[in-house]
């Protein structure tokens, strides 16, 4: 029997349907990821240190699951899922993290900060349980160093799901050096629960998707900043000249500029370069709160709230 058909075989191989699996972070990524697994039928703690976040919490994952089912056409997703109600029901908020004990499977979705993640996963690592895997959405912090806060660098892995997380069939999921064949086989069997496929890649800043997105974003925004177009014919060229769903600079207002400034600099301190550094552009949008769709404007301004987006964008970040 291969090392594989083997860790097939091993009835630790998966999270069992209707396991407890934990989120921290209520924020846009956190929510989307917890009502993926609800729909899935499964428990799910989330917890988040804002009391304004967990209070706002259960309206946004509300707001989410309409949505989907709306730009879904009724359709279900994942074998044995949960209706909307159901949903709701199945998902619990907490301000501690000692509610995530009995977790098999802990998805950190704070923000895009390497010390707020450190702490966070210090803590998980001390009140979780051995076998309990440690999944983190980052968007470009390496895989490896995450696993360093912890004393279970075999069970840290990257499940980086896209936004919105319930309308995406990929994650892609990020490998470690010492994430173990065990913990990568039982990350993609769950997922495949859940009805998303894994792709799975190597660790390094900013893995496939956000190496590459990040700068031309960060591009986009200097393109702007200079004059050569405004923000609306930049995004027109790429959706009209190169057939993208959705242009750059939308993208970005979808993530969150600040998030994508905070993203830029996590990859400018793991690799050394400066082509990294987010543009005086960028930079000028987050400090005037102006963060993208959540704010109501970024690049482009938005009369519509962050959930009501249409399905079909490229993968975002
Ligand atoms: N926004 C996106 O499109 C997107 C897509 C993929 C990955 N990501 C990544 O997902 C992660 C979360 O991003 P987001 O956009 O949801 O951010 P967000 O700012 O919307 O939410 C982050 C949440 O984390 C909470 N938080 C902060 N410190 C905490 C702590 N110590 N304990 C518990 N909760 C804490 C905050 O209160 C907030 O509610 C980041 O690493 C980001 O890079 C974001």
């Amino acid at each position: 029997m291969g090392d594989q058909e083997e860790i097939r075989q091993d009835a630790r191989a998966t999270v069992p349907d209707g396991a407890l699996v934990g989120v921290v972070g209520a924020g846009v990524m956190g929510i989307g990821v917890a009502q993926c697994f609800a729909e899935a039928g499964h428990p799910v703690v989330v917890t988040d240190n804002d009391p304004g976040a967990l209070a706002s919490g259960p309206a946004r994952l509300r707001a989410g699951i309409r949505t989907a089912a709306l730009l879904r056409r009724g359709d279900r997703r994942t074998a044995g899922g949960a209706t909307g109600s159901r949903t709701e029901s199945l998902v619990t908020w907490s301000a501690s993290l000692a509610d995530l004990a009995d977790a098999l499977l802990v998805v950190e979705c704070v923000r895009e900060d390497e010390d707020v993640k450190a702490s966070v996963l210090r803590e998980l690592d001390r009140v979780c349980r051995a076998e309990a895997i440690f999944a983190s959405n980052t968007s470009c912090v390496p895989v490896a160093r995450l696993g360093s806060f912890t004393g279970r660098p075999d069970r840290v892995i990257g499940t980086h799901f896209m936004n919105p997380a319930p309308l995406k069939e990929a994650v892609e999921v990020v490998r470690a050096p010492r994430t173990s064949a065990l913990t990568l086989e039982r990350t993609r069997a769950f997922l495949a629960r859940v009805g998303k496929h894994a792709l799975v890649v190597r660790d390094a800043p900013g893995f496939v998707t956000n190496r590459v997105l990040m700068l031309m974003v960060n591009e986009a925004a200097a393109v702007v900043g200079e004059g050569t177009a405004d923000a609306e014919t930049v995004d027109r060229i790429f959706q009209d000249c190169f057939g993208h769903p959705m242009g750059p600079l939308r993208t970005a207002d979808l993530i969150g500029l600040d998030t994508v400034a905070d993203s830029l600099e996590v990859l400018r301190r793991h690799t050394g370069e400066d082509r990294f550094r987010p543009c005086p552009q960028l930079a000028r949008l987050v400090a005037e709160g102006s963060v993208g769709r959540k704010a109501g404007r970024g690049f482009h301004e938005y009369a519509t709230p962050q959930h009501l987006v249409t399905r079909g964008g490229p993968g975002h970040d």
